[in-house]
C-alpha cells in the first residue's frame, strides 16, 4: 500500500509529482491556511502531511491516527509541537538552508528601504510632488561604517553579516551559542553580550528562532537600551518583539525606523504601525523568491520520502523517534 499524503497548499507541480511517484497524494488546492477542524479532518486517514506553518499540536494529532511523517515546508517550526509528535512516533522535518539567502536578501532590502525612505521616495515621485530638486529632501542614513547588530547567528544571521560586510559595516552578534573563531573571522563578526548588542547597534536585525528564551525578548526595557536613532529589522518571528513597546519606541523617536516582515499577531498589524511613515512592512515574504520556494517544496518532499523509505530524513527535527 502506498502511503497517503496530504499537501496543505498548492505547492509547485514538480514537487507534488515527486511525492506522487511514491505516494497517494491529496492537495489542498486553495492557497490559504485551513482551520484546525479542516486540517484535522484532512489528515485523519493520512500517513504523511506536508505542512506550511499551521498549528501541529495535540488538538490536531488526536485526529491523525495513522500519521507517521510531518514534513514542514519552512525553516521555523515554532507552531509545531515536536515533543507531541515524538510521543506519537511521528517524524518531523523542516527546510533550513535553502531559504537562507532569500531571507537575508529581504532583511537587507528592508534595512536599505527604511534607511533611505524608499517608500516615501516612490510615493513622492508618483504623486507628482517632484517639481524641482530640493537640497533637503528625504535625507537618509548611510550604512558605511555603521554597526549592524545581529540577534541570532544561525545561517540567516551569518548571511546577513556577509551582506553587511559588503557594505563596510561593523558586525556584532549575540546568540545562544558563540560560533567558532574561524567562522567569526570569515564573516567578520564579533560576539558580544545582549546589552552590548542593544547599546551599540545602529541597525538591529533579528534572526533568532522563536522559543521561550526569545519570546518577547525585545520589549520596552531592551528598546530603551538601544541607541537613539537606531533601526530594527525583523524577518524572524513577530513574537520576539513586544509590538506595543516597539510602537512606543518609534513614536518617541528612540527608534528611527523599522523594517518588518513578521508581526506579533500576524496577519493582524498593530494599528499604529499602519500610520507610521518610518516603518516598512511586508506580509511575511522573506523566503518568497521563486528559487527558494521551489527548493523548499522539493526539500520537504525529499524529507517526506526519505522517512517513508525508512531512511533518515536530511532535516529531521526529532531523531529520537528513529532510535
Ligand atoms: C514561511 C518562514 O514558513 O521558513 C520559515 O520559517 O517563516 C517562512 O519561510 C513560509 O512562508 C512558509 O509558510
Amino acid at each position: 500500500m502506498r502511503p497517503r499524503v496530504f499537501i496543505a497548499r498548492p505547492i509547485q507541480q514538480i514537487a507534488i509529482e515527486r511525492v506522487a511517484q511514491q505516494c497517494e497524494v491529496q492537495v489542498h488546492t486553495e492557497d490559504a491556511p485551513m482551520s484546525a477542524a479542516q486540517l484535522g479532518q484532512a489528515v485523519s486517514d493520512m500517513d504523511g502531511l506536508m505542512s506550511v506553518g499551521g498549528n501541529i499540536n495535540e488538538e490536531l494529532l488526536v485526529h491523525a491516527h495513522k500519521l507517521r511523517v510531518v514534513a514542514n515546508i519552512g525553516a521555523g517550526y515554532d507552531t509545531i509541537d515536536v515533543a507531541a509528535c515524538s510521543r506519537r512516533r511521528i517524524l518531523v522535518s523542516n527546510t533550513p538552508d535553502v531559504l537562507t539567502e532569500s531571507t537575508a536578501d529581504m532583511a537587507f532590502a528592508l534595512l536599505l528601504g527604511v534607511s533611505r525612505h524608499l517608500l516615501k521616495a516612490d510615493r513622492y515621485v508618483r504623486e507628482g510632488s517632484w517639481h524641482y530638486g530640493l537640497w533637503n529632501l528625504l535625507w537618509g542614513t548611510e550604512l558605511f561604517g555603521k554597526t549592524l547588530g545581529l540577534y541570532g547567528f544561525g545561517r540567516i544571521g551569518q548571511a546577513m553579516a556577509r551582506r553587511g560586510r559588503g557594505f563596510s559595516m561593523r558586525i556584532l552578534y549575540h546568540a545562544r551559542h558563540r560560533v567558532d573563531a574561524k567562522l567569526e573571522s570569515e564573516v567578520g563578526a564579533q560576539f558580544v553580550d545582549f546589552k552590548t548588542l542593544l547599546r551599540e547597534s545602529d541597525f538591529l536585525s533579528l534572526h533568532a528562532p522563536l522559543n521561550p528564551q526569545s519570546d518577547h525578548s525585545i520589549g520596552a526595557n531592551e528598546l530603551a537600551q538601544m541607541k537613539s536613532g537606531a533601526f530594527i529589522i525583523n524577518t524572524a518571528r513577530g513574537k520576539i518583539v513586544n509590538e506595543d513597546a516597539l510602537v512606543q519606541a518609534l513614536k518617541s523617536g528612540r527608534l528611527a525606523g523599522a523594517g518588518l516582515d513578521v508581526f506579533e499577531n500576524e496577519p493582524q498589524i498593530h494599528p499604529d504601525l499602519l500610520g507610521m511613515e518610518n516603518v516598512i512592512m511586508a506580509p511575511h515574504i522573506a523566503s518568497a523568491t521563486a528559487e527558494a520556494r521551489l527548493r523548499m517544496a522539493l526539500l520537504a518532499a525529499e524529507n517526506l520520502l526519505a522517512a517513508f523509505a525508512g531512511k533518515r530524513p536530511p532535516n529531521i527535527l526529532n531523531p529520537d523517534v528513529l532510535a
